[in-house]
């Protein structure tokens, strides 16, 4: 039974047991049930408290049974929460620590509710694209007041306990406990000073009103419109809400029931429920145990202090690791502390960081020029010159140096881990931590499994990587990883449809319709087109049979590298980012399509996207096949939290999973039908072909 049930003298005290956060699954659901229907049974009882063991109250439903049966299996939510709210012997919610979700709605079912201070309080369904779905639309706005409750349901939010409870003529808290030490006695007090009452109240009974009536709900659905385009689930909660005040309770529930199941279908949901899901499971890796100890990582060291050394030790010095420095050149390194100095400062003028929090970062940082002041670093990575030489250099050193036990990690974002792991006599010991640019900035790590990786060096990593708050997905190796190897198609196919009649506008137009943070060309800008053109050059030696259009070569020849010069596809002004449209490049692109003797043909933006967005899938689709990835669902949390793809699609996979990879396969035969594309880049991995011809799906 996932709940314990325990008689106090007169008071039976209901315990949701399911760690780690008291999930309503099943099996809780039905323990509390039995719990009320022991306590009703016994006449010594008189009345009843529901709490919570350990370290929440409860967190809501059960993420363990999304999708599955057991999810909806009676006794579901909404018939626990009628079997509470109609006892006939006083419940109380004994709320502490977290009461979310489900949680928060069990609790609003309750006829009192006494809160310890510092409890975490939300109702965040809609940040997976839903509704609350068990009451919480219906009895939180009687409970709180309307603007509070739509406040909440709207954005998602955990508000703490003591706040809620200032709220004049709230009733969600009929009493706060002095401490949470002191939550159980004055609950079970509370309990017997109501054992009597009747008839108990009840929140649905509650009036529900707001006094600007129609207007009110106007202004927040203009609001929440503004603020939530492309996401269904916010201006339903506003409807939700505005039921509460206009129709009778169970009309209201039937209401509430209604959209919740509505947009459980929309593919916006789907895509938040799977991120949701995804972003627990990329921090699992499969041989790997959560049971595997883990390296003790306190101080860090970071070789170079370029643009990628300085952003990552910001990282560190933010979770309060301190850091040490390393570069071949004092005026390197004080380059480097000036940037990140900057970057500081910068936060502090917005208001973001506070003074003193900037003087305690600051004072965990610390240089050198020499390689014996790393030697007691637990952590080091190294993030040098683009260049194996290089790196092999560096390599040999922290091998010489290091203190045994020590994490080596190279931030290379192209160089064989396995190869540099074999510069060194510990092997075991190295581990790919690719960040991404800017790197105090981006959510997004790649870890690098190099094939001598040892397990726990993995699983520090990871939890490193969870100190620092960044989505940590695994990569085997591989030449650009998962998330670069993907892009590098997706702009082989971004020059194709210059070629053929695209404008870079058109281009970036489109993809930016569709959602992502910004189409190819602007991100070639911000990335620096130099960095692709040496990708590409060394590309024509290895690969001359590979098809590449050499428009993003001849901008090279330009001198239009990007942002970072102030001109690339687009031109910029200094200290802006706008893209400004450029004449010359326009002249150009519309020359070297002559040169080839194409005549432009309107390229519709369907077209575009589809071709764009297809060529990452393929690539991912090899990249799973060959175990570089482990998940699919891991390809779609490294495209959207370090490339901007739009959230509400849940990445290439998903995307193509909503597609139908059958219609995905069948795009791809087009395409490769069209002499100005590549036959051959259309091929469809095995792995999609597979697939798609049994009716399955990646996830
Ligand atoms: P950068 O050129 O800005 O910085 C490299 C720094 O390393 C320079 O300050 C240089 O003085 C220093 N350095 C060179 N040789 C050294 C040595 N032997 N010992 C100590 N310091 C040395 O380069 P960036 O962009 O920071 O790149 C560094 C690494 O990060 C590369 O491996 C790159 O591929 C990778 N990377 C770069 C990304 C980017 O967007 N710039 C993204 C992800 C990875």
């Amino acid at each position: 039974m996932s709940a314990d049930y325990k008689v106090h003298g007169d008071v039976a005290v209901i315990t949701l047991n399911n760690p780690p956060v008291n999930g309503l699954g099943l099996s809780t659901r039905q323990a509390i049930v039995a719990g009320v229907e022991q306590a009703l049974a016994d006449p010594a009882v008189k009345a009843l408290v529901v709490t919570g063991h350990g370290k929440a109250f409860s967190g809501g439903a059960d993420i363990r049974e999304f999708g599955t049966p057991k999810a909806i299996q009676e006794p579901n939510l909404l018939s626990v929460i009628s079997v509470l709210e109609n006892s006939s012997k006083p419940v109380v919610a004994a709320v502490h620590s977290v009461a979310m979700g489900g949680g928060l709605e069990l609790a609003l079912g309750c006829h009192y509710r006494i809160a310890a201070p510092g409890a975490n309080i939300a109702l965040p369904e809609v940040k997976i694209g839903l509704i609350p779905g068990a009451g919480g639309t219906q009895r939180l706005p009687r409970a709180l007041g309307v603007e509070p409750a739509l406040n909440m349901i709207v954005s998602g939010e955990a508000i703490k306990s003591e706040m809620l409870a200032m709220l004049p003529g709230q009733k969600l808290f009929d009493q706060m406990a002095a401490s949470p030490e002191s939550l159980m006695d004055e609950a079970l007090t509370l309990a017997r000073q109501m054992a009597d009452v009747r008839p108990l109240p009840k929140v649905r009974d509650l009036p529900c009103k707001h006094p600007q009536g129609d207007a009110y709900f106007q202004f927040a659905r203009n609001m929440v419109k503004g603020m939530a385009k492309n996401y269904p689930a916010p201006p339903k909660c506003v409807d939700a809400v505005e039921a509460a005040t206009k129709k009778k309770f169970a009309d209201g529930m039937t209401y509430e029931r209604e959209l919740f199941i509505n947009l459980m279908w929309t593919p916006e949901c789907r895509a938040l429920r799977h991120l949701f899901t995804a972003q627990r499971a990329a921090s699992k890796i499969a041989d790997v145990p959560d049971t595997t100890p883990v390296r003790n990582i306190q101080s860090v060291a970071i070789i170079g202090a370029g643009t990628m050394g300085g952003g990552i030790a910001m990282n560190f010095l933010n979770a309060g690791l301190p850091v040490k420095l390393l570069e071949t050149k004092q005026e390197a390194l004080d380059r480097g502390i000036a940037t990140i100095q900057k970057n500081y400062e910068a936060q502090v003028k917005k208001g973001k960081l506070k003074e003193d929090k900037y003087a305690q970062r600051m004072a965990l940082l610390s240089t050198t020029l020499s390689y014996n002041d790393l030697k007691d670093a637990d952590l080091v990575i190294e993030a040098v010159f683009e260049e194996m030489g290089v790196k092999e250099a560096v390599f040999k050193q922290l091998d010489a140096v290091m203190k045994p036990g020590a994490v080596l990690a190279s931030n290379t974002s192209t160089l064989d881990v396995n190869a540099i792991a074999n510069f060194t006599q510990r092997p075991q010991d190295v581990v790919g931590m690719h960040f991404f640019s800017p790197a105090n900035v981006m959510k997004l790590l790649e870890v690098v499994r190099g094939e001598k990786t040892a397990k726990d060096v993995l699983a520090t990593v990871m939890a490193v990587a969870k100190k620092i708050k960044k989505t940590a997905v695994v990569s085997g190796v591989c030449d650009g990883f998962i998330g670069n190897r993907m892009i590098e198609q997706y702009g082989r196919q971004a020059g194709f449809l210059l070629e053929e009649g695209c404008t870079p506008q058109q281009v970036d137009k489109a993809v930016e319709k569709f959602g992502f943070a910004m189409g190819p060309f602007r991100m070639g800008d911000l990335a620096g087109n130099d960095i692709g053109w040496a990708i590409r050059k060394r590309r024509y030696v290895e690969k001359p049979q590979m098809k590449y259009s050499k428009t993003a070569d001849l901008l090279c020849e330009m001198g239009r590298f990007g942002q970072k010069v102030g001109k690339g596809w687009y031109d910029y002004q200094v200290g802006k980012r706008d893209a400004i449209p450029n004449k010359e490049v326009e002249a150009m692109v519309v020359q070297h399509r002559a040169s080839l003797g194409i005549t432009a043909r309107k390229i519709s933006d369907e077209e575009i996207v589809q071709r764009l967005v297809y060529s990452l899938v393929n690539e991912a689709a090899h990249i799973l096949e060959e175990g570089i990835a482990a998940k699919a669902s891991d390809i779609d949390m490294v495209y959207i939290t370090g490339y901007g793809f739009p959230i509400y699609r849940g990445g290439p996979m998903l995307y193509a999973d909503q597609m139908g990879l059958f219609n995905v396969v069948q795009a791809m035969h087009r395409f490769a039908a069209n002499p100005l594309d590549d036959a051959e880049f259309w091929k469809p991995a095995p792995l999609l072909a597979r697939l798609a011809a049994e009716g399955k799906t990646f996830n």
